[in-house]
């Protein structure tokens, strides 16, 4: 099998992160014998030095000619964010990719890995067992509506228009219901439908879908009840699905709930097979160029592209086990290393990639 896969490594601890992806990548290519082409496709920071642009129409244009796309978070420091290197990265990068490909299903996975549980914020017995895929909708909604500045009796109002269409509600819907298929047949609608219209709309054509999933169990909560049972008692939930920006906030929230929001990878899905994968998490330049970042929300997208994209469920479960094995045996970067862990096995980036690629090899 040949895979044409493009590469958007990002800014600051991106490239870092990705080169320990790819050489994952090349490592479950070697031991499962498919053949992978690495297209660098560029974007964000470097792109706009180099062309006064976030994303060039070139690199959408290469970036088509792919059959799934890995991205490195995009973005600068805070205290730049006025520099034009990095304003308006989000609007003028991120979310045109995702238009642009027309990956509207943005799936994003919280589970405890058993052995960094300790580092959850929750107790241990709330978090243990959890694994809660939260799907949310990626190309609608607030963050695609319409932006409003008017004057308003002397003073400034400004607004941003949450519009869904149903066909836009039912293709995210019929996707989670197919997530919870392959899950524990258990899916969670969130919206706020005591106060928005928008949220009606979500019941009523979520309502319609399930009938036509009967083997799955389905419930209704509104967002701030969910924000409060994500923390009180996470292990009710299989599957969630809900609206751009409320999968916005949950999703970081879910994030952290097994300890680190560096541990999470995302893929993003349209109607074909095409995807982009990757993490929840932004840039860190405070910890950029020192061999420091955690490689795994990004190492963790090869499996769900290897698992999505390419239909390859063995071959991403070699990755998975091989990351659940290195941390077994209590290798870890810096960032979720705690008391009672051994020092000796506190790695850098390259040295905690090398790892997972020496156990792939092994598996
Ligand atoms: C995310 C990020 C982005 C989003 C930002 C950077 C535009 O927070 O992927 O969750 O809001 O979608
Ligand atoms: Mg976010």
């Amino acid at each position: 099998m040949h895979m044409r896969i493009g590469i958007l490594e990002g800014d600051y601890i991106g490239p870092e992160i990705m080169a320990e992806a790819v050489k994952v990548l090349k490592a479950v290519a070697r031991k499962c014998n498919f053949d992978i082409e690495l297209v660098e496709l560029e974007a964000s920071g470097k792109a706009w030095e180099k062309y006064g642009k976030h994303l060039p129409e070139q690199t959408l244009e290469l970036a088509a000619t792919c059959q799934a796309l890995l991205k490195g978070p995009f973005g600068g420091p805070t205290e730049e964010i006025n520099h034009p290197k990095w304003a308006g990265i989000e609007r003028g990068a991120i979310l045109p990719l995702r238009k642009h490909f027309n990956l509207y299903a943005n799936l994003r996975e919280s589970k405890a890995f058993k052995s960094l549980i300790h580092l959850s914020p929750l107790k241990q017995e709330v978090i243990e067992g959890v694994n809660v895929l939260i799907v949310r909708e990626l190309t609608s909604g607030i963050y695609f509506g319409e932006q409003i500045t008017r004057e308003v009796d002397g003073e400034r109002e400004w607004a941003d228009v949450e519009a869904y269409r149903e066909s836009e509600i039912r293709r995210i819907v019929i996707t989670a219901f197919k997530c919870a298929q392959q899950r524990n047949k258990k899916l969670t609608l969130v919206a706020k439908s005591n106060i928005l219209k928008s949220s009606l709309l979500w019941r009523e054509v979520f309502n319609e879908i399930a009938k036509e999933y009967p083997d799955v169990s389905t419930d209704y909560q509104h967002v701030d009840n969910a924000a409060m049972q994500l923390v009180l008692n996470p292990k009710q939930f299989d599957v969630i699905v809900t609206n751009n920006m409320f999968g916005d906030i949950l999703s970081d929230e879910a994030a952290v709930l097994p300890g680190s929001i560096g541990l999470l990878p995302s893929a993003s899905l349209g109607e074909s097979q095409f995807g982009m994968y990757e993490p929840i998490h932004g840039s860190a330049p405070n910890i950029a160029g020192q061999n420091m970042a955690n490689p795994l929300s990004m190492i963790l997208c090869i499996p769900l592209m290897l698992y999505y994209t390419f239909n390859l469920p063995d071959a991403a479960a070699l990755v998975d086990d091989a990351v659940d094995a290195v941390l077994t045996a209590g290798y870890r970067t810096k960032d979720v290393f705690s008391k009672g862990d051994d020092p000796a096995k506190v790695l850098g980036t390259v040295q905690f990639g090398d790892m997972v690629v020496a156990q792939i090899e092994k598996g």
